[in-house]
This record gives C-alpha cells, structure tokens and sequence, in this order.
C-alpha cells in the first residue's frame, strides 16, 4: 500500500485546497472560515461533524465496518502566524499581517484528504477521529480541545499527528520513540537587596553579587543534578541592575529559558532552580521572588505508537524513505498535550528544501504541495493497517 491511488488521483484537487487555505490565512481561536470549510467538506462526504470545540476546533466521526469497536485520532491544526507573506505566487495571503509560514495549511488539506479517501471505502473496522485544532501557534488550542472534553466526547485508543519538515528531503518520513520536541519554558527572577555606597557595602545588600550567585550555582542543576544522559538547558539571558558605577543597587531581575525533554527533568528544574533562588537569596541576606512559566510540555512519541507510525511510513514511502535517526527539536508543539492523554506518536513528512529556500517561519516560505498525496496517504495507511478489518 505506497501511495493510495485515489488519493494521488485528488492531487489537483488537495492542491487546489491547500493554495485557497493559503490564500486565506487565519490566526489562532480566529479560523473562521478555515474551520467552516474543513465542516462543510467533511459534511459532503458524509461524516458527522461536531464544531465550537475549543473555539473553532471540530472534530469528524468517520465510521468503518466491523464491530470490533476500535478508535483512531488524527489530529491536524489549522491556524496561521502573525506576519506579511513575501511571496509573490497567485495564492499569495491576502490577509495583511497574516500568513501560512508553518504549513498548517498542508496539515490541515492532508487530513482532509485523508478524510475524503477513509470516508468513501470504508475500508476499515472501527471509528476514525479527525481532529481540527486551533491556535497551535502558542494559544495552546490542543491543549483548550483536551481540556473540553475531546477524549471523553471522541474515544482514541491511539492519536497520531505530522508536521511538514522542510529540512528532510521530500517525499521522507522521520520518527523516533521519545522525544520530538522540545519543552520550553521561561522564568523570571527579582532579588531584593539592600541600595546604598559603592563604598560602602557594610551597610548595603548587594542583589547583583547574589544574582551572579544564583546564576552559577543553577548550573550545577545540570552538572550535578540532572541525570548526565538526559538533557536540560538553563540559559540566563537577562540580567538589569544598577543606574550607576558607584551605586549598591536596591534589586536585580533576572530571565531566561529553560529547555528539557524529560517531564521529570523538567519537574527537578522548576524545583531546583526555586529552592536556589531562595535559598542563595536569604543565606546571602536579601530575597527571591521566582517565577517558572510553563510552555508547551515536550513532544514525547509512545514506544509502541511509534513502530506503528514507522511501519504506515514504510507502507507509504518505502522503508529507505523513513528516517529513525532524526534528532529532536528545541521548537515546542502543542500536540504535546494529546500525547500526555493518550498513546500515539508525532512524524516530520519531508518537505524537502534546496538551495536557499527559506525554512518555516520565514516570510518567504511555502508548503510543497508535492507532498500532499503523501501526507494524506499516511494517514489513510495508518487507518487500514491498525483498525484492519
Ligand atoms: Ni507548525
């Protein structure tokens, strides 16, 4: 089952989606007439659609023959970044300030061409969920579907997702077990001092020597505390104090990131970079008011799951076409939070960048529609192999 011919045969068509979707780009919580087009398609085809879950999520029950009760999540997201487009093609945006720069609008045309094909055979027993998410950019809308009940309204034994990955060559799959993506967080830290004389520090409590304390010392998380064959990164990137050479300031703020891919790891940073901060602060004589902000959590592929991701590549693409050496990311995602409900696994599809072609996020960037049937393929191969009748 490589390609399925059916699908390769809409390929004008899923182009001609995908360049509409383009054309019309919508920000996350706003994908209005995204989400009106992806219903109204999958309405044609006869599946049954419920909307206004997260907003403008919706979420179609494709329903195969068989008994055997079984249930399937495939999840794509549908919203746009907040930038001009600087292409100049025929579905160039014409929504100013907005833009396609991610390719969810292949991830979204992908699903559906999925949809069309699973909802005109059948050719599967059990229930196919398609999951239309919004705000995948930051506004954490997997995370609003999760949290609305989408599990519980709409069974998955198993949830599967892709991003496209101008990086890989087209027409690629990767997928390792573990993790994908990164975690990435931010904090923020105020040390109260004491101000007074350069000259005088007897009678002042320095915030900058305490911050330059705490910095130091955070590190020995990673060098000392943290498992050596796992990674954390703890970057301080911000450090203000002081408006003069010969003044003891009264407080320093520091800020910076920290990156992990472990949800333990990630639990003894936050913990561990408290319990520094407070307790260098108060042995030195001033204080600490920290504040750990979580991001998306890491994108972490289910072991299981992942073979049988690896396996409907290799059914798709060919098994010399499917990477399962491909490094994670630092980039976070919000499927993150599907994977922490339910077992399922997270693929790059190789779209395939030459020369200088831009990558994602840049003003200049564009999904390859070559690599459409190929998406959508996967899914369908996905579907028939692990609800097979
Ligand atoms: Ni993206």
């Amino acid at each position: 089952m490589p390609i399925v011919n059916s699908i390769a045969a809409d390929h004008d068509l899923l182009t001609e989606w995908r360049r509409d979707i383009h054309m019309h780009p919508e920000l996350g919580y706003e994908e209005h007439r995204t989400s009106d087009l992806v219903a109204e398609r999958l309405e044609s085809w006869g599946v049954e659609v419920t909307r206004n879950i997260a907003g403008t999520g919706l979420v179609g029950v494709i329903r195969g023959n068989g008994s055997s009760g079984r249930t399937i999540g495939l999840r794509a997201d549908m919203d746009c970044l907040p930038m001009d487009e600087e292409n100049e093609s025929p579905w160039k945006s014409v929504n100013p300030g907005r833009m396609h720069a991610c390719g969810h609008d292949g991830h979204t045309t992908m699903l559906l061409g999925a949809a069309k094909y699973l909802a005109e055979t059948r050719n599967f027993d059990g229930i196919v969920h398609v999951i239309f998410q919004p705000a995948e950019e930051g506004g954490a809308g997997g995370l609003k579907m999760v949290e609305e009940g989408l599990f519980d309204r709409f069974p998955c034994d198993e949830v599967y997702g892709l991003h496209n990955a101008p990086m890989l060559p087209a027409g690629t799959i990767g997928v390792v077990p573990g993790p994908m993506m990164a975690a990435a967080d931010r904090f923020s830290l105020t040390i109260q001092g004491k101000g007074g004389h350069a000259a005088m520090p007897h009678l002042s409590v320095d915030p900058v020597a305490i911050g330059a304390q705490i910095v130091t010392t955070w590190q020995t998380l990673v060098s000392r505390t943290a498992d050596p064959v796992k990674s954390a990164v703890i970057s301080t990137t911000m450090f203000h104090a002081g408006t003069a050479f010969n003044v003891i300031p009264d407080t320093a703020s520091l800020d910076g990131t920290v990156r992990t891919f472990d949800p333990d790891m990630r639990d003894a940073m936050e913990a561990g970079m408290t319990r520094i901060a407070e307790a260098v602060a108060t042995a030195m004589g001033g204080s600490a008011d920290f504040n750990y902000e979580r991001g998306y959590p890491p994108t972490v592929n289910h072991e299981r799951e992942t073979g049988f991701a690896a396996a409907a590549a290799a059914a798709t693409v060919g098994e010399a076409r499917v990477d399962s050496t491909v490094p994670p990311v630092m980039g976070g995602e919000d499927f993150s939070y599907m994977l922490l409900e339910r077992p399922g696994a997270y693929i790059w599809l190789g779209g395939g960048v030459t020369g200088n072609d831009p990558g994602l996020h840049h003003p200049r960037y564009d999904f390859n529609d070559e690599v459409l049937p190929v998406g959508s393929s996967y899914f369908a191969n996905l579907v028939e192999m692990r609800l097979a009748r």
